[in-house]
């Protein structure tokens, strides 16, 4: 059938029967919220290049994740301040860290919301790279016991799901194993299956303080004009014991996440990260753009591509809006 007869505008006359022939609908229960947890109390600091979003301490943290979970936000993900950096970033599997306290009283204050803990060193480490390093190099196989350590302290600290971000080889099964030979075989990983190097992490550095202090992360993080690579990496990560698998960032990988969606059928993640968001907020503040309407095209075309759970920075303002739509 072709025109006249055919009319592609017959089901687009009103909201009520685009509402019928829908394809992708949002929805809070999507969202994962990141948050940004410091030492010390009463502490609630905008991050200058993320606005709207904070440094908290874990006191205002419990505040900002009851919100998210009373608006139907299932989980959040949580990124640490430390007090102090040092060479192997020590702080990062304390468990007098910031995230590891956090994680206690969040669980303890709220039982039902799923605590989600990225697993990194670059926050904690005196260089800024995420992990061991030496003669300017980065270490794969010595960085996998910290990173297995810094899950294990996350679990015991009552973690619901580790979510490593490091994209060192091997980490998946290091993690995998420390944590079932510690009687944590229930909890999942969330792996950054597939986490390019990318310039839209930008925001992001800032807001945890962990730029690298020399190079770049070019030689863990993948190259951004490979894809073929990314379904090696989700892979290995689901053959490794990965439960969830992640593509990050989201706008200019969205055929990553359709090609992992087509080939895997894990569960899959996608981060809606730093330079997307700060990117959309300063287009807002400008008066260019309906950040309402924009926000909401964004996370429903991640989810279009193949997501199922989509992290980011509006998890917030979006299930508002989604809420009162
Ligand atoms: C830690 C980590 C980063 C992000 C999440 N975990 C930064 C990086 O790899 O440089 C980026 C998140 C964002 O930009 O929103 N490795």
């Amino acid at each position: 059938m072709q025109f006249p007869f055919l009319r592609l505008r017959r089901l687009r006359r009103n909201e009520n029967i685009r509402k019928m022939v829908r394809e992708t609908e949002l929805s809070p229960a999507d969202f994962v919220y990141p948050l940004f947890v410091v030492h010390g109390s009463n502490v609630r600091e905008e991050i200058s290049s993320m606005p709207g979003v904070f440094h908290l301490s874990v006191d205002m943290l419990i505040k900002e994740a009851e919100s998210a979970l009373k608006l139907g936000i299932p989980s959040i993900l949580l990124f640490g301040l430390p007090g102090k950096k040092d060479e192997i970033g020590s702080e990062a599997y304390s468990a007098e860290g910031a995230v590891q306290k956090a994680v206690k009283a969040v669980k303890k204050a709220l039982p039902e919301i799923i605590v989600i803990t990225d697993v990194c060193m670059c926050e904690y480490t005196s260089h800024g790279h995420c992990g061991v390093v030496k003669d300017g190099e980065l270490l794969n196989d010595p960085t996998l016991e910290l990173l297995a350590k810094t899950a294990l302290s996350h679990a015991e600290a009552g973690a619901d799901i580790v979510a490593p971000s490091d994209m060192m080889d091997g980490r998946v099964k290091a993690i995998r194993e420390i944590l079932d030979n510690n009687g944590f075989e229930d909890i999942p990983i969330m792996s950054y299956a597939a986490k390019y190097s990318s310039a839209f992490y930008g925001p992001f550095r800032e807001a945890a303080d962990s730029t690298p202090q020399f190079g770049d992360r070019k030689s863990y993080q993948m190259d951004p004009p490979n894809l073929r690579e990314a379904l090696r990496e989700i892979s290995l990560d689901i053959q490794e014991g990965a439960d969830i698998v992640m593509v990050k960032p989201a706008l200019a990988y969205l055929d990553v996440i359709r090609e992992a969606r087509r080939n895997f059928n894990h569960p899959l993640a996608a981060y809606n990260v730093s330079g997307e968001y700060s990117m959309v907020k300063a287009a807002a503040e400008k008066g260019w753009i309906d950040e309402k309407r924009v926000v909401t095209e964004i996370l429903t075309g991640i989810k279009r591509a193949g997501a199922d759970i989509v992290i980011t920075y509006h998890a917030v303002d979006a299930a508002k809006w989604l809420i009162s739509k």
